[in-house]
């Protein structure tokens, strides 16, 4: 049976590209909208390399809307996956007003025009950082979000929230979010991945370019914590296995076997690894050693946060598998692809 055609915005970002090349290998027809202006048009021809074949592609900002009631207008799909957006914590402390306009309203437009002509399903990509610190682990959907603690963190409540209204108001409309812990690696091929500008925030970035010569040694931000070896435990995600979390979603939205209108999963690993473990992984999977020291902690970082995943196993039928060595393996590869090394 023929697959829907999902609209995928900011498909040329980091999760979106990995996204969009699940989707396609799973059968769905894709549209692929960015305007690039937190990635580069290589991600597309990445995606076009790994599939052998040109996609749809149209470079479109999501916060303006009569673009993007064209793509409306040109496309047929029934789902949307919004990606589209900014993400870096410490930015928005010092610009919320960059990610209230660019978070919202892009979204805003989005769930306005799904309206509008009638398209059924939404699919939002929200994140852990709405748990804040839990004072229970491993985090359930059930946990109860922490006020936020940046713009960023947010954008991403007030967003899930503007859903879950939306489906309780509107009869024909249907939203899933998707609560990422952190999420890691690159496509096998290297082909594609994640492309931090400037400076890295995230820790497996940072630990590449560093492996890479770019960065002289990592920060290692605190080894006082009460966690087993004193660093912050985190649950790091292989991209591949998030991507393909977006297609059982997508499968449960397009199939009509939602249980409710709104719908949220924790989608992570459910095993929680330390900061110090994960670089001495990624010592160990790639054959080399990474100048790193210990730092003072960084604010905002919570000590621990690790998913319980029991609901996206049963109701998505969806599980990470990817082994974190071979994700470690991934990120790095794909740091050489980058560097030409
Ligand atoms: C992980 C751990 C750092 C860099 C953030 C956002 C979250 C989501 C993912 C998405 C922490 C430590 C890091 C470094 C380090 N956002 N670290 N040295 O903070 O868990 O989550 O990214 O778009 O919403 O909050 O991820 O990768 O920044 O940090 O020691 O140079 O690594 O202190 O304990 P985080 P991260």
């Amino acid at each position: 049976m023929k697959k829907d055609t999902v609209l995928v915005s900011g498909g040329a970002g980091y999760i979106g590209s990995h996204t969009t090349v699940a989707l396609i290998e799973a059968g769905y027809d894709v549209v692929v909208i960015d305007n690039f202006s937190n990635s580069e048009p290589s991600a597309i021809e990445g995606v076009e390399k790994i599939l052998g074949r040109k996609i749809t592609f149209e470079q479109v900002d999501t916060c303006d809307k009569e673009a993007l009631r064209g793509v409306f207008e040109r496309h047929e799909f029934s789902t949307v996956i919004h990606f589209a957006a900014f993400k870096a914590v410490g930015e928005s402390m010092t610009e919320p007003l960059k990610y209230y306009q660019n978070n919202l309203v892009s979204y805003m437009n989005v769930l306005e025009l799904m309206k509008e002509f009638k398209r059924p399903n939404v699919l939002f990509s929200s994140s852990a950082t709405v748990y804040g610190e839990a004072e229970v682990l491993p985090v359930t959907e059930q946990t109860p979000r922490q006020p936020a603690t940046s713009p960023y963190g947010n954008t991403k409540q007030m967003a899930e929230d503007i859903l879950r209204d939306c489906c309780a108001a509107y009869p024909d409309f249907y939203g899933i979010a998707l609560r990422y812990f952190n999420p890691v690696g690159a496509h096998p091929s290297a082909l594609i991945g994640e492309l931090p500008r400037g400076v890295p925030n995230n820790l497996v970035p940072f630990i590449t370019q560093t492996a890479a010569g770019v960065r002289e040694c990592l920060s290692v931000f605190g080894n006082d914590y009460d966690t087993p070896d004193g660093s912050c435990l985190r649950d790091f995600i292989d991209v591949l296995d998030l991507a393909k979390a977006h297609v059982a979603a997508v499968d449960r939205m397009t199939q009509h076997k939602m249980d409710a209108k709104y719908e949220i999963f924790n989608i992570g690993t459910g095993r929680p690894v330390s900061v110090l473990e994960l670089i001495t992984r990624f010592e160990k999977a790639n054959g080399l050693k990474l100048p790193y020291k210990i730092v003072g902690r960084r604010s905002g970082d919570v000590p621990a946060v690790w998913a319980d995943t029991t609901l996206a196993n049963k109701v998505l039928g969806w599980k990470a598998e990817r082994d974190l060595d071979d994700t470690l393996r991934s990120a790095w590869a794909w740091e050489k692809h980058l560097r030409n090394l």
